[in-house]
C-alpha cells in the first residue's frame, strides 16, 4: 500500500477533511509535562514555579508555551460525576491554574484516561466524556493528553480503539473550546493509521525512559505493527522509540503529529552528547517538545541544548515533514547489550534546505557517509534535481550557533526576571520567536536559525565525516548553485 502523496494530504487538509479539524498544531507543540520528573508529585506550585522559570529562561519565547499537568490531580467524583480536583495539591481548583498561566501568556494541559481509571488509578474519564470535556472547557484547559489505562478490554483492533478514543474527540468538539488533543495510546491498535483523523498528536511507542540506547524487555515491541506486541509498556530508550517511527514518519503531517513521548533532557540519566543526540532527533522527526526535566535544578547544559533555536526551527519548519531514514547499519561495534547500529537520517525544509542527521548509536566512533543521491531519494531515485548542486554545510550544533554552557549559567545564576531578561537581550541577542515566529525567521534568513557553516558539498558528491560514540550530526543543506531550481522542485511536488 502506498500512503497518499504529500500534495494529497495538503489538499485534503486545506478542503478541511483531515486530522482533527481543530486548527491547532499546525507545527508540534511545544511546552513542558510534569510526569519525566515529579510523576505524581504534583501542585498548582510545581506547575506556577516552573511556567515562570520558562519565562525567565527565554524557553517561553522559544515556543514552548504549553503547561501540562500529567496524572494524579483529582480527588474522584462528586454526587454529579464531575471530576473534582485535590484540593491539597490545587487549594484554588483547576480554573485558577489555568487563570494564572493564561495570564503569563502559557496555555495550560491535562490529563486523563481512556479507562476506568488512569494510569496511577485516579478517576478515569471511560464513559464520562462529554462529562469531563466539559469540566476541561469549563477550567479553561487547552491541551489534553488522554492515556490508554484501564481501558476494560476494549483494545485489540484499531476500530475497537479509534471509538474509545474518538468519543472524547466529539466530547471535545461539542464543547466550543479550542483543545489540543494528544492521544497517548502507546501505538497500540496501529494509532498511526487513524490517529490523524481525530487528535493532534499519537504516542507511537511505550513510556520512555532516561536511556539512550538500553534495551528493556518492558518496551519488547520493536514494531508497533507487529501483531505480537501485546505490552508496549514502558522503559523505551530513545534508540528504541527511533526504530519504531521509522516505518510511520510520513504520518505526521500539520495538525497531527507522532509523539515519540516527553524529552529526557536534563534528567541526569545520559550524557550531553547523547541529550542533543535526544533532542536533535525529536525535532527533526516532528515530535511534540515536551520538556520533562526539573526547572527549578536546570543545568547550563541542558539549558544550552533545548534552547537550541536552529534545532527548534527544524521542528517548526513550516513544510511539516519528518526526516527519513535513508541509511541503517547494523554492522558496527556493539555494547555489552549487544546494541549498536548507525542510521543517517535526511528531510526536506520549507526553504528548499535539506536537513541530514549521521546518528552513531555504535559503540565506538565512526566515519559516516551519505551521498547527494541518497539525501534526496525522496526527490526521485538518482533523478532528483539536487544531486546537481553544490550545497553549503552547516552545523545546527556548532558553537558559534548555540548559547554558550558559560552563558547559560550566567543566565540561570541572575537573580530575578528582569536582570535574565536583559541578560537575553543584550549579552545574547537571543531569538525570540514570540516576536518573530519560526517561519517568519526561516524566511527572513535569520542566522541565528542556520547554525554554523562548516562546508560544502559539490553536486554529485557525498558528505563524509566522523561521529562520535552515541552522538548525532545535525547539518542543514543550503544550496549555493541553485537556489531558484531547487525552490522550482519543492513548488512542484506541492501542486
Ligand atoms: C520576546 O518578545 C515578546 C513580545 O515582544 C516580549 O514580551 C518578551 O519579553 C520577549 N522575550 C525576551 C526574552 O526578551
Amino acid at each position: 500500500m502506498r500512503f497518499p502523496t504529500e500534495g494529497l494530504l495538503v489538499a485534503l487538509s486545506a478542503s478541511g477533511v483531515r486530522a482533527a479539524r481543530n486548527g491547532l498544531a499546525r507545527t508540534p507543540q511545544m511546552g513542558w509535562n510534569n510526569w519525566n520528573t515529579f510523576a505524581c508529585s504534583v501542585s498548582s506550585t510545581l506547575l506556577l514555579d516552573t511556567s515562570k522559570l520558562l519565562t525567565e529562561y527565554g524557553l517561553q519565547d522559544l515556543g514552548y508555551k504549553y503547561v501540562v499537568l500529567d496524572d494524579c490531580w483529582s480527588s474522584g467524583r462528586d454526587d454529579n460525576g464531575k471530576l473534582v480536583a485535590d484540593s491539597d495539591k490545587f487549594p484554588d481548583g483547576m480554573g485558577a491554574v489555568a487563570d494564572a498561566l493564561h495570564e503569563q501568556g502559557f496555555l495550560f494541559g491535562m490529563y486523563s484516561s481512556a479507562g476506568e481509571m488512569t494510569c496511577a488509578r485516579y478517576a478515569g474519564s471511560l464513559d464520562y466524556e462529554e462529562a469531563d470535556a466539559q469540566s476541561f472547557a469549563d477550567w479553561g484547559v487547552d491541551y489534553l493528553k488522554y492515556d490508554n489505562c484501564y481501558h476494560m478490554g476494549r483494545f485489540g483492533t484499531p476500530l475497537v480503539s479509534f471509538n474509545r478514543f474518538n468519543a472524547m474527540a466529539e466530547a471535545i468538539k461539542k464543547t466550543g473550546r479550542s483543545i489540543l488533543y494528544s492521544l497517548c495510546s502507546w501505538g497500540e491498535d496501529y494509532v498511526h493509521t487513524w490517529g490523524g483523523s481525530i487528535a493532534n498528536s499519537w504516542r507511537i511507542s511505550g513510556d520512555i525512559y532516561d536511556s539512550f540506547a538500553r534495551p528493556d524487555d518492558l518496551c519488547s515491541c520493536t514494531n508497533a505493527a507487529d501483531p505480537e506486541c501485546i505490552a508496549p509498556g514502558t522503559h523505551c530508550s530513545v534508540l528504541a522509540i527511533i526504530n519504531k517511527v521509522a516505518p510511520y514518519i510520513d504520518r505526521g503531517l500539520p495538525g497531527g503529529w507522532n509523539d515519540l513521548d516527553m524529552l529526557e533532557v536534563g534528567h541526569g540519566g545520559m550524557t550531553e552528547e547523547e541529550y542533543k543526540a535526544h533532542f536533535s532527533m525529536w525535532a527533526a522527526l516532528k515530535s511534540p517538545l515536551l520538556l520533562g526535566n526539573d526547572l527549578r535544578s536546570m543545568t547550563a547544559s541542558s539549558l544550552a541544548i533545548v534552547n537550541n533555536p536552529a534545532i527548534i526551527a527544524l521542528n517548526q519548519d513550516p513544510r511539516g515533514r519528518a526526516v527519513q531514514r535513508i541509511q541503517r547499519n547494523l554492522d558496527v561495534p556493539v555494547d555489552r547489550h549487544g546494541v549498536g547500529e548507525a542510521h543517517v537520517w535526511s528531510g526536506p525544509l520549507a526553504n528548499g534546505d535539506q536537513v541530514v542527521i549521521f546518528l552513531n548509536a555504535a559503540d565506538a566512533d565512526l566515519d559516516m557517509a551519505a551521498a547527494l543521491e541518497d539525501i534526496f531519494i525522496m526527490d526521485g531515485v538518482g533523478t532528483a534535481p539536487q544531486i546537481r548542486q553544490d550545497w553549503a554545510i552547516h552545523d545546527l550544533w556548532g558553537n558559534s550557533a548555540r548559547m554558550s554552557t558559560d552563558d547559560a549559567q550566567a543566565l540561570l545564576d541572575a537573580k530575578g526576571a528582569d536582570a535574565r531578561r536583559e541578560f537575553l537581550r543584550s549579552k545574547v541577542d537571543w531569538y525570540n520567536a514570540t516576536e518573530v515566529p519560526y517561519a517568519e525567521g526561516l524566511e527572513r534568513r535569520d542566522s541565528r536559525l542556520f547554525g554554523e557553516r562548516i562546508g560544502t558539498v559539490e553536486a554529485g558528491g557525498e558528505i563524509k565525516v566522523r561521529v562520535q560514540r552515541h552522538s548525532a550530526k545535525v547539518f542543514r543543506l543550503q544550496s549555493i548553485s541553485g537556489q531558484d531550481s531547487a525552490r522550482k522542485s519543492l513548488l512542484r511536488d506541492e501542486l
